[in-house]
């Protein structure tokens, strides 16, 4: 009985994350959200496909210990990586095909069961059966689990297919209409140290209307599949710093007023995270005020986070306290007093963007892709006086 038990215990380890059916299978049936995951930061997290990612990886303690533990989140679709993980032996990334093609594979993704809440990381618990996928819900059919079946109408003139041949399709997975799904790996993250260097310090207003999924993932149009069609899916390539940061654009307000002839400038965070959250990223706010043929800049004000290690800003795996921070807190208002005079006239123009990587840290970290460093838009916004 209990070598029984010992055996049942050892196959869900080997087996509960195992066989991840390739993307590039998911593509035949799926092509338009196929070509989008492929130039999302889903597939572009590993070493192989993320210049910034492989920038830290490359000064990071672990790698000297061969211990890749960023797979659990980076490549968690890397079996031999993960398995090695788990026996504790030498774990290094390669660049072969999952860690270049689908790091974190459509069938990871769709395999999350549940997620556990733990201090230091949470973890993702998926399904132990290679062709069976969680999605939402979302009014399309009454029954919980759906197997491929035809059914024709009318003597047989019409008729309707539900399910897909090759997988089978679950709809009960609440976390799939909440957006839960995403806390695995996005929630928070803590160093060696026991330190939390990176957290979306998530107000919890995750519902049905609005959450990671509503935001990150809106429909846009183009059918779902080739087999049963649709208008608009959700969108694979995930918006956000990197991709397509317009469509978060209508999360956060700007505003700009006047008080005893001063510039007056508002930022609403409709989001139920703070902004910028990654300690890399830079947040900015400019403001500039055409006045006739001229232009007024203001001095730009950042938003950031800097990590530090006995009073001087540190690595995340040194870091043990926030040196310095000027953040956006979710659904938080901040109001700037400018310190500039308005006139009759002027425009003002309010723009909120971003650095993916601070460019003082890109220069020490040796990340040369002008891309990673340059100035980014997120919202900008004109106001007549
Ligand atoms: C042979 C075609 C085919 C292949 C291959 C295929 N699918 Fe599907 N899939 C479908 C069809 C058809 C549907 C729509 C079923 C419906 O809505 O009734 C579907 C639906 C889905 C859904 C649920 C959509 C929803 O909200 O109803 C998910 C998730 C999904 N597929 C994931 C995958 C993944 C991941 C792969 C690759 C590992 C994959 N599919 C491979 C045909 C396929
Ligand atoms: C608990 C999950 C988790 C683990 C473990 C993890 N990361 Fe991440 N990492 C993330 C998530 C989620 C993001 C995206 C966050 C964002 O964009 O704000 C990210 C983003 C990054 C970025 C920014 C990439 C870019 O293109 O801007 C770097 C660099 C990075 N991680 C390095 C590492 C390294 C090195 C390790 C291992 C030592 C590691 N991470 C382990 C979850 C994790
Ligand atoms: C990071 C996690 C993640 C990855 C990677 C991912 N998906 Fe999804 N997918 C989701 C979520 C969340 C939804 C939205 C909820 C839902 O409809 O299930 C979704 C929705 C879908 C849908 C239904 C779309 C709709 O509008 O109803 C299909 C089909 C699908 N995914 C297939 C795929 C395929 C194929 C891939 C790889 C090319 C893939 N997914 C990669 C998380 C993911
Ligand atoms: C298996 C872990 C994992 C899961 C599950 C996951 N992500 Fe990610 N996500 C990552 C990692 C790692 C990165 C950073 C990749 C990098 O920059 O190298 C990332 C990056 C992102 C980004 C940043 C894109 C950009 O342009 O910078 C967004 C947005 C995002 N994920 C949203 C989501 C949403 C929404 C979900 C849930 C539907 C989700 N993720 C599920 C690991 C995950
Ligand atoms: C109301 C819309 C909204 C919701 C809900 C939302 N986000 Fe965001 N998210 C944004 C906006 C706007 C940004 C761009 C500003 C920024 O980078 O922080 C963003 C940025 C991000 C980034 C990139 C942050 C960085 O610094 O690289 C990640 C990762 C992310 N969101 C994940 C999530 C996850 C996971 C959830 C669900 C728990 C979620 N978001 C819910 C609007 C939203």
């Amino acid at each position: 009985m209990s070598r029984l038990l010992i055996l049942a215990a050892f196959a869900t380890l080997s087996f509960a994350a195992g066989h991840f059916t390739g993307s590039n299978v998911c593509k035949k049936c799926h092509p338009i959200i196929y070509r989008e995951y492929s130039e999302s930061m889903h597939k572009r997290s590993s070493i192989a496909n993320d210049p910034v990612h492989r920038a830290i990886w490359e000064k990071h303690p672990l790698k000297a210990g061969e211990k890749y533990t960023c797979a659990v989140c980076h490549t968690p679709s890397d079996e031999r990586v993960m398995n090695a993980l788990a026996a504790g032996k030498p774990a290094m990334p390669e660049p072969d095909n999952v860690q270049t093609h689908e790091p974190i594979s459509c069938a990871y993704c769709h395999r999350i069961k549940s997620i556990e809440r733990h201090t230091k990381q949470n973890r993702n618990i998926l399904n132990g059966k290679p062709k069976y996928y969680y999605a939402a819900k979302r009014g399309k059919t009454e029954k919980e689990v759906v197997k491929f079946h035809e059914t024709s109408s009318f003597f047989g003139l019409s008729h309707s297919i539900e399910g897909s041949p090759f997988h089978t399709i679950d709809y009960s997975n609440e976390l799939f209409n909440s957006g839960k799904n995403c806390l695995g790996c996005h929630d928070h993250k803590q160093n060696g140290k026991g330190f939390t260097i990176c957290s979306l310090d998530l107000k919890e207003r995750q519902n049905e209307k609005q959450n990671c999924i509503t935001c990150h993932m809106p429909q846009v149009p183009g059918s779902y599949s080739t087999i049963v069609k649709s208008k608009t899916h959700a969108y694979h390539g995930f918006a956000g710093v990197h991709l397509r940061p317009e469509l978060l654009a209508d999360s956060i307000l700007l505003a700009a007023s006047e008080e005893n002839g001063m510039l007056k400038v508002t930022i609403e965070n409709r989001a139920n995270h703070r902004l910028f959250s990654h300690p890399l990223r830079l947040g900015m706010l400019r403001i500039a005020i055409r006045r006739g043929g001229d232009t007024i800049q203001s001095d730009p004000v950042a938003f950031y986070t800097i990590l530090g290690h006995d009073g001087k800003p540190a690595m995340p795996w040194m870091a043990d306290t926030i040196l310095k921070a000027h953040t956006i807190e979710a659904y938080e208002t901040k109001t700037l007093e400018t310190g500039m005079h308005l006139q009759k006239g002027d425009r003002v123009t309010v723009t909120l963007g971003y650095h993916i990587v601070n460019p003082n840290a890109a220069e020490k970290l040796g990340i040369e892709e002008k891309k990673a460093s340059e100035f980014r838009v997120l919202k900008s916004q004109t106001f007549f006086f």
